[in-house]
């Protein structure tokens, strides 16, 4: 036939210039520029084995902001950047959680946490524990950083309660509940986890 003589040609051709190809390579040109080379010892082709590798994964790495609620009472919990999301409701031993996230507008994310189910609207005692991200170039200490702080608005809504929000360098404990005076702002790395433990 017309087909399989052009292709016993285009073999020939092929074998002449590539005397390292195998028959059944031409099969596989059909299906696109595969390159399938012959094992001299068999008659079978050998399909190469090589698959690239996939992108690199991006490997930042966040940490989360936790807060632990060990008060015996209920706590009121808002994440607050450019907007307010939904109220959280943490009774006792209940856990927040966020991955630490970026603000287009604000750059940071205020978390405001009340012991009054409308706190953040009431303007009554609320806990802010604020952070942000940032590159922070230093000798022999480069990467991203979070920047952190623990602050009260409005009064101390855990005055009596011991509160400690970990690691912080200094330490941040708060014996009774209510901020020494001085800045509270630390920075570490920004794949570290923060927790903020209430009572
Ligand atoms: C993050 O907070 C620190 C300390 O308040 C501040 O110096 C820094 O400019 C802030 N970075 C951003 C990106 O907002
Ligand atoms: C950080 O916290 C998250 C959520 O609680 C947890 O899955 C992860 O293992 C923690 N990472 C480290 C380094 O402790």
């Amino acid at each position: 036939m017309f087909i399989s003589g052009l292709l016993t040609i285009s073999f020939v051709s092929l074998s002449l210039a590539q005397p390292q190809l195998h028959p059944n390579s031409l099969r596989s040109r059909e299906d696109g520029p595969v390159a399938v080379f012959a094992d001299p010892s068999s008659t079978k082709s050998v399909m190469p084995t090589y698959t690239p590798p996939p992108p690199p994964p991006k490997t930042r790495r966040l940490g989360h902001a936790i807060v632990n609620n060990n008060c015996d009472f209920p706590v009121y919990l808002w994440s607050v950047g450019t907007n307010v999301q939904p109220v959280q409701n943490l009774n006792p031993d209940d856990s927040y959680d966020e991955i630490f996230r970026e603000d287009p507008n604000t750059g940071g994310i205020a978390i405001k946490i009340s012991t009054d189910v409308d706190g953040l609207y009431t303007s009554a005692p609320q806990m802010v524990f604020a952070y942000n991200l940032s590159y922070f170039k230093r000798r022999g200490d480069n990467g991203e950083k979070v920047w952190y702080d623990l602050s009260d608005v409005f009064g101390d809504p855990f005055q009596g309660y011991p509160i400690s929000l970990t690691p912080a360098e200094p330490a941040i404990h708060w014996q009774t509940g209510v901020p020494p005076s001085g800045s509270q702002v630390r920075v570490i790395a920004s794949w570290t986890n923060l927790t903020l433990s209430l009572c």
